[in-house]
């Protein structure tokens, strides 16, 4: 049962089928080229694309937009400490606001950083400073089939063989990113937490927690790690964020804000390096690019994020729309994520061979079907890697009612009847492969 009622309506439609045919045309078969008002059901993130409460609202009028100094910041500062245990708080834009400026302060050129696995644009910014980001999860993530609880998890191991390697002196940073979203959503137990600050303190390392869905991952150990099983979420959540010397935080997911996000840390020394860095890129360090709204509303949302109720009808909502499609026949990365449902489109649309995209393939007849827009995070996002063919439905929270997630069902359901069995092919994509995603140009083949 939901733990709230929807007070502010906003109207959707469904377009006509041979509109929905004409946009995706006009859009280069891209749904990140589609208008909004165009897609019906969007599922393309839960970043920033949340409903904030009451709560959140009331804040935000009382918002203080002073350059320095302001009270909103000073209301994200504690909330920050009371939620997370951090007292140093650098405010950002965004998460990767946040990842410029920690990252920029603590990698150097030859360096390595081990990660359960990299988000694309903490990937990027670590590259960006001349870092090696090198992906670690375990081995039964990458099989969409294996049964665990925690296929989020770091493979610590493979993380001291790297060290053996190329040697401990060379990872300035261990990363432990919360819930796993470039692994389909997958959480970290409570034990792998620890297990990640031994190994950080093994290689003089400092350990980083990309803390953008914490909240989610602390009901994820609630549930399936039998030690936590009586403790309150926000407990949970408090002691996995306790073990970490810094965090990355996006507020645009378990933030429940719209925009924002910022890096805490423990170092006073490092603080005031990622105040400096902050300053250049993001904003004066009791602002850092967000208005004072913003910060206002981030405050309460993220104590929100840890209560019993929210997530729970969160994370069961996930669950209903996985096992929902798994009734009907789509098949599905097991178990499903904190945020998302992942399709696995190689095995939905197995006549199209890989070199046709069938993830985007499936994204663009989603769409067609049902108006909905999800993501294909597979061989089109990704090129040159070996990952399985996921499609993201990822759910904004607190947004859409159970009505919505039937009709993406059934739109999934009518995809797979069709038996399409032509993919796609690229026209047109930018020079910067890692990207092509985000605006490359595509057509039927
Ligand atoms: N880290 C993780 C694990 C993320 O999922 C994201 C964003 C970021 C960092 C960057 O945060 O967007 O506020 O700059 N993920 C979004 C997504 C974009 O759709 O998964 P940001």
């Amino acid at each position: 049962m939901r733990s709230y009622k929807s007070t502010m309506a906003t109207p959707i439609r469904l377009l006509p089928r041979e509109k929905r045919e004409r946009r995706l045309e006009e859009a280069g078969y891209n749904v990140f080229n589609l208008a909004a008002e165009d897609v019906f059901v969007d599922l393309l993130t839960d970043s920033g694309t949340g409903t904030m409460s009451d709560a959140q609202w009331a804040a935000m009028v009382r918002g203080d937009e002073a350059y320095a100094g302001s009270r909103s910041f000073e209301q994200l500062r504690e909330a920050v400490s009371e939620v997370m245990g951090f007292e140093r708080v650098v405010p950002t834009h965004q998460g990767r606001g946040a990842e410029n400026v920690l990252y920029g302060v603590l990698i150097g050129e030859g360096d390595v950083v081990p990660n359960n696995t990299h988000f694309d644009t903490t990937r990027a910014h670590i590259a960006e400073n001349g870092g090696d980001p090198v992906d670690c999860p375990i081995e039964s993530a990458d099989d969409p089939d294996a049964e665990g609880a925690f296929k989020g998890n770091l493979d610590v191991e493979s993380v001291r063989t790297i060290a053996e390697d190329v040697g401990a002196e060379r990872i300035p940073a261990v990363v432990l990113t919360l819930t796993n979203n470039s692994m389909a959503g997958q959480p970290v137990s409570m034990a792998n937490v620890e297990e990640t600050r031994e190994l950080a303190d093994e290689l003089d390392a400092a350990f980083v927690i990309d803390a953008c869905r914490f909240a989610e991952n602390a009901r994820f150990v609630q549930q399936r790690e039998d030690a936590h099983a009586d403790r309150p979420v926000a407990e949970i959540a408090r002691e996995q964020l306790s073990y970490a010397d810094a965090l990355v935080m996006s507020g645009k997911k378990d933030g429940l804000s719209n925009a924002g996000g910022f890096v805490a840390v423990r170092d006073p020394d490092l603080f005031e390096r990622a105040k400096q860095r902050a300053i250049l890129y993001e904003g004066f360090p009791t602002y850092g690019g967000m208005a004072g709204r913003d910060m206002a509303a981030m405050a309460v949302g993220l104590r929100e994020a840890v209560t019993g109720e929210y997530l729970e009808t969160r994370i069961r909502q996930v669950e209903r729309l996985g096992e929902r499609l798994r009734e009907e026949g789509v098949p599905i990365y097991t178990p499903g994520g904190g945020h998302a449902v992942y399709v696995h489109a190689g095995r939905a649309l197995p006549e199209i061979p890989l070199k046709a995209f069938p993830g985007q393939t499936f994204v663009c007849e989603l769409y067609r079907e049902g108006g909905v827009r999800g993501v294909e995070l597979g061989s089109f996002a990704f090129p040159g890697t070996d990952r399985p063919e996921l499609v993201r439905l990822a759910l904004p929270r607190r947004t859409y009612h159970d009505e919505h997630l039937e009709h993406v069902v059934e739109s999934a359901k009518a995809v797979m009847d069709r038996h399409v069995t032509d993919g796609l092919e690229i026209v047109a994509e930018p020079d910067n492969e890692a990207l092509r995603h985000f605006s490359a140009e595509l057509r039927p083949r």
